[in-house]
């Protein structure tokens, strides 16, 4: 057990390694293996994983790190800017984009994708829940990570930059925050009644 869990690579592979004993013990998967219904639904499984992930890290951002980092003495600051960070910037932002690819092929697989965006009948909860999450997608890539990389000094800009970036960047990701309260109820609603 113990080698399992030093390494994380064998941890996440012991989780599929599961997994599989689950599928094959309940045979669900042999019969439904070219199934159209069961690949959609295996993506669905794999855009919940990665929205969990996003997710679970925009929160550490906001309810964790943020409001710790004035408590932090400033010579153990580093540690946060240059380790944990950027690594956690990492997982996010490719959390992110996985999200909105197995999102957009699930919608696409059971042929709602226009009628969602287009917030047609029937698809309203879900539409909404996907435009929330493709503006919160968006400010990742496109506001939070740009901003990020001079606030961490991956891109070397002056100390008045830094510090605009570093702004911009914190008041972004809790606009996101904001949203991913409406986003997880709409992207949940559409399958349970929620609206
Ligand atoms: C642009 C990004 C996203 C797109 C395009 C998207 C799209 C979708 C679609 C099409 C569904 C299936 C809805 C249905 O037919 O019931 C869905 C379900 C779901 N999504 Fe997203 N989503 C996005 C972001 C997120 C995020 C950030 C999360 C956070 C965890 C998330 C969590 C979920 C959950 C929990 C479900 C419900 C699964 C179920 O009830 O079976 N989604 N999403």
């Amino acid at each position: 057990m113990g080698a399992i869990f030093q390494s994380l690579g064998r941890t996440v592979l012991a989780g599929f390694v599961i997994l599989a004993v689950i599928v094959i013990a309940t045979g669900g998967a042999g019969a439904r293996a070219g199934d159209h219904a069961w690949w959609a639904f295996v993506l669905r499984w794999l855009h919940v994983l990665s929205g969990i992930m996003w997710i679970g890290l925009l929160y550490y951002f906001n309810f964790v790190q943020i409001p710790s980092m004035p408590k932090i003495p400033d010579e153990q600051k580093p540690a946060i800017g240059k380790v944990i960070a950027p690594t956690a910037l990492f997982w996010f932002r490719w959390a992110a984009l996985a999200t909105v690819v197995t999102g957009l092929l699930v919608a696409s697989m059971y042929q709602y994708l226009a009628k969602a965006l287009m917030l047609g009948e029937g698809f309203v909860a879900i539409g909404i829940g996907m435009w929330l999450a493709l503006i919160m997608a968006f400010n990742v890539w496109f506001i939070i990570w740009p901003n990020q990389k001079k606030a961490l000094g991956i891109v070397q800009v002056d100390a008045d930059a830094k510090a605009k970036a570093a702004r911009v960047a914190m008041l972004t990701s809790r606009f996101n925050t904001m949203l991913s309260i409406p986003m997880l109820f709409c992207m949940v609603a559409q399958q349970n009644g929620g609206l």
